[in-house]
């Protein structure tokens, strides 16, 4: 694991930026996987930025979203659809054809998860695959458990997943209780990734994934038997380290 300690939340999705402006500039075709939520905003700002300058460009790009949660809609503005296209794919010439993010929205979800699974092998796999942290230690969806699933398929949230994520919704209530997520077999099988974290919340779940002994009940301890994993936090989120 290679770590890199920045100042702070704008320093983490610069240098985050570059990481991926450089992977794209030495190949056009790359294939990203991508994360939602709080942490990367900052680096798609980035990259937009950069698209408009020209600096890099997303025309052969293929993107793999990690997740989804289970009963929004694509339309719904806290389903990670909207999130993407909101943040990323409305502001850059990525092609529609080259966009996948699971979904829940179809009779049946094991074939959708199998689809799923498929598109990402047939593509060559992932080139890099960008991560956030639960302060609970998951990545993607892959909550804490005495087992973890290596494909994707459907989570129950943990219920520190449902109150940090309430945050986005109006009441907890209103937060879906399951979600579709890529398996950490999914997440590990990427030929290079980024963990980003920031801020002191996710202190512990940093110094967990990066000296803790690794356990399924820390999903982001298993990056530790990754070749190339990529780790950029700022100072709070690596005070404890
Ligand atoms: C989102 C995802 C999650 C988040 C994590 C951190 O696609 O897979 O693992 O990365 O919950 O979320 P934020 O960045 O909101 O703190």
């Amino acid at each position: 694991m290679e770590t890199i300690i920045v100042k702070n939340y704008d320093e983490m999705s610069s240098e985050a930026a570059n990481v991926i402006a450089r992977l794209l500039q030495s190949r056009q075709n790359a294939v990203l996987g991508l994360a939602t939520g709080s942490t990367p905003e900052g680096l798609y700002a980035r990259l937009v930025q950069m698209y408009e300058e020209k600096v890099i460009d997303f025309e052969a790009v293929t993107c793999f979203n990690l997740d989804e949660y289970a009963g929004l809609s694509p339309d719904h503005p806290q389903s990670y659809h909207y999130y993407m296209n909101h943040h990323l794919f409305n502001k850059v010439n990525v092609k529609k054809k080259n966009i996948y993010i699971p979904s829940c929205g179809t009779a049946n979800i094991e074939t959708a998860c199998r689809e799923y699974d498929r598109k990402i092998k047939e593509s060559g796999g992932i080139d890099l695959q960008i991560l956030g942290l639960g302060v609970n230690g998951h990545i993607g969806f892959n909550e804490p458990a005495d087992q973890l699933q290596l494909n994707t398929h459907i989570v129950n949230l943990a219920k520190e997943t449902i109150e940090e994520n309430s945050r986005f919704f109006s009441t907890e209530e209103d937060v879906p209780r399951q979600a579709i997520t890529m398996g950490v077999g999914s997440i590990m099988r990427a030929k290079r990734i980024m963990l980003l974290a920031s801020g002191g919340k996710k202190a512990e779940a940093v110094r967990q994934m990066t000296c803790g002994k690794v356990s399924t009940r820390h999903p982001a301890s298993l990056l530790q038997l990754h070749q190339n994993v990529l780790i950029i936090v700022d100072r709070e989120a690596a005070s404890l380290l």
